[in-house]
């Protein structure tokens, strides 16, 4: 285990509230005060525009937002000209939608996605699929709720064009079986979108290794700032789709009826970037980098497993993934709505998350209004899984006294 009291120093919202509880990660992680300072020395050392200015402190501010690209490529294993920079995952799934899936998609193809998406992974192409009169087929779930080699082969055939799908599911924590998903798609010519906004904060995504078409992160799930996030993209499928968006600092020359455009990654981002959000991503990279994936992996493993041995002995509740494999945990009290759970838990200090978490479909397929939703993280302790326990029994014990009542 990480030494947690140590670590927590770093993030400053435990010093506003010491007692908090935050089980949230999956929503947005907490933001480590090295990220927030290295913002604040762009904005108050050298905060001017990028790619534009002749002065030195210009060079100073592109220098450091191309290093912010350069961190991100290496932390995929990608390369420079294959990282765009978008708002967060949502954008930047919607924007391949709009560029490769409007120029590539035709009537009667297919998309493939599945139950477990999160609206962003299935909205854009569903929208895409009315327009272009192409269908959107899911992957039949196991009885658990995962996607599996063996049912993603019965989805597939030669209409299959795209196959969009999430590395690790929001609501179960799930990892998706996603690289051989990649082979098997590649076999019959479909391109593959990975949505890894769960994934990143949590072990070592590598594009060249999964052979991904596109895949998408936020910065903000992984202890970076809110308002960036990174569409990977390959090569030589970046080179082959148009602009979204045209304005400035995306053109080489502007004639009066036409316009050169630059090369990739720049002809995808159009005006003035994000710049302090891309170097606060920049340095929670390094944060990640150097408190080490096998670390992180070990920790939240072990608080996972904690957590799930004294769940076990909860009556009056249910849990829907018990063999989850990231500390993702969604379960409900039983009879009991979560939004009206959740209040118990925010008296305690307890963030978690209650409702759909933006994946309506795995909500459905569960049959439930909802859940409750507790992730950790490397900020997260014993403790905290106490703490967490303790409310849910609360809970339990607190909705008991109203079984039977009738409010009709
Ligand atoms: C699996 C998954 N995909 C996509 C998103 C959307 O991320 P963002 O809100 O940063 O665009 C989320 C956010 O919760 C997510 O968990």
């Amino acid at each position: 285990m990480f030494d947690v009291l140590k670590l927590r120093k770093m993030f400053p919202i435990y010093e506003n509230h010491p007692d908090l509880v935050y089980l949230d990660t999956g929503a947005t992680s907490l933001k480590p005060q090295c990220v927030l300072d290295k913002m604040n020395e762009y904005y108050q050392e050298y905060g001017v525009n990028i790619h534009r200015g002749v002065y030195h402190l210009s060079y100073l501010a592109t220098n450091a937002y191309d290093e912010a690209r350069q961190k991100c490529a290496d932390f995929l294993n990608a390369s420079f000209e294959e990282i765009v920079f978008k708002r967060n995952v949502s954008e930047a799934l919607n924007f391949i939608a709009l560029t490769y899936g409007e120029e590539y998609l035709q009537e009667g193809d297919v998309v493939i996605t599945s139950e477990l998406e999160h609206h962003s992974s299935i909205l854009p192409w569903m929208k895409l699929c009315e327009r272009k009169k192409a269908s959107l087929r899911y992957v039949k779930l196991d009885s658990e709720g995962r996607i599996t080699i063996d049912n993603f082969k019965k989805a597939l055939d030669s209409k299959v064009k795209i196959v969009a799908l999430t590395y690790v599911s929001n609501v179960l924590g799930y990892i998706t079986p996603i690289k051989e998903i990649i082979n098997l798609s590649h076999k019959i010519g479909a391109k593959v979108i990975v949505d890894a906004a769960q994934a990143v904060a949590h072990f070592k995504v590598d594009v060249k290794d999964l052979d991904a078409d596109f895949l998408a992160f936020s910065s903000h799930k992984m202890m970076g700032p809110t308002g960036i996030g990174v569409l990977y993209g390959k090569k030589e499928i970046l080179k082959k789709i148009q602009p979204l968006e045209y304005g400035g600092d995306m053109n080489d020359e502007v004639c009066l009826d036409s316009v050169t455009i630059k090369e990739i990654p720049y002809c995808f981002e159009t005006g003035t970037p994000a710049i302090a959000e891309a170097i606060g991503l920049g340095r929670a990279i390094d944060l990640i980098n150097e408190l080490g994936y096998d670390n992180i992996k070990s920790h939240c493993e072990s608080l996972k497993k904690y957590a799930l041995e004294k769940l076990k002995d909860i009556e009056g509740i249910t849990l829907y993934n018990p063999h989850c494999d990231l500390p993702i945990l969604a379960f409900n009290i039983n009879n009991v709505h979560p939004h009206d759970a959740a209040t118990i838990f925010d008296e305690a200090n307890v963030c978690l998350r209650a409702g759909h978490h933006c994946a309506q479909l795995i909500t459905k397929w569960l049959k439930v209004l909802g859940t409750l939703r507790a992730t950790f993280y490397i900020y997260n302790d014993y403790h905290d899984v106490d703490r967490f326990v303790e409310s849910v029994k609360e809970c339990v014990a607190f909705f008991k006294q109203f079984e039977g009542d009738n409010y009709e």
